[in-house]
């Protein structure tokens, strides 16, 4: 059964070590596609004023910082990112509920609302966690958590997104990395699927970095993508 919601979008991950290559990446693909995430490597490096910067040009941003500390430290970090115009950003849902209940409220003010708050619930590079509970339990459970402490979503793989769904209804999203087109190398990612399939499987939005920024033409691979999400 096709569950997927109109429009999945796709955010391109600018995992780069530098501004020049995320910078190049983004011209190519901003008129096809204007959405970006940024990760721990880029916002380390130039930090608040480029997001802010996309953000002013139109572009719709992800900032995946996967927050987990103590509640008021998480709290303190998302007040500074609420001002930013991200539209999503992240915490790990093994935080607890307390950090959680924290960082919504800090966000939220700090938003004015603007910016959605998901929980990382089993990393797609893992393809197994603690003997006695499979992945997939694991990540039903914290998704069934981030619902009840009023998180608008999770980060998971495609192959949770069908009892995901399932449990938690069509609004609760889905952001959904660990994607690779068939025949792309999986690299260090363990829990994978095609564009096509976790569009299928319901997923909100996907993420999807390497097989874009390392193919030779960016902008066609990002096309030739979106064209299979459909
Ligand atoms: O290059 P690739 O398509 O594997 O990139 C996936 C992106 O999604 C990376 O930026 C990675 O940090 C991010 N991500 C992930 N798994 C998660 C959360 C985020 O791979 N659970």
């Amino acid at each position: 059964m096709n569950t997927a919601p109109l429009n999945t979008g796709l955010y391109c991950a600018l995992d780069f070590d530098n501004e020049a290559d995320a910078r190049a990446i983004v011209e190519r693909i901003k008129p096809i596609n204007p959405k970006f995430k940024i990760g721990l490597e880029l916002f380390c490096k130039i930090g608040p004023s480029f997001v802010r910067e996309l953000v002013s040009e139109g572009c719709d941003m992800f900032l995946d910082l996967k927050c987990y500390d103590i509640p008021n430290t998480v709290a303190g970090a998302l007040r500074a990112v609420g001002s930013l115009g991200a539209s999503y950003t992240n915490i790990h849902i093994s935080g607890g509920e307390q950090m959680a209940r924290a960082a919504i409220d800090a966000l939220k003010e700090s938003s004015n609302g603007k910016t959605k708050l998901l929980g990382v619930t089993v990393l797609t590079s893992m393809g197994q966690i603690v003997a006695g509970t499979s992945v997939e339990e694991d990540v039903l459970r914290k998704a069934k958590l981030a619902h009840s402490w009023g998180l608008d979503g999770v980060v998971c793989s495609a192959r949770e997104l069908e009892i995901i769904r399932k449990e938690l209804g069509p609004e609760f999203e889905t952001m959904v990395p660990g994607i690779r087109p068939a025949g792309e190398s999986a690299g260090d990612q363990a829990r994978i699927a095609t564009p096509q399939e976790a569009v299928c499987l319901g997923a909100t939005n996907l993420v999807i970095g390497r097989p874009i920024t390392k193919s030779p033409d960016p902008k066609a691979t990002t096309q030739a993508i979106l064209e299979s999400m459909c």
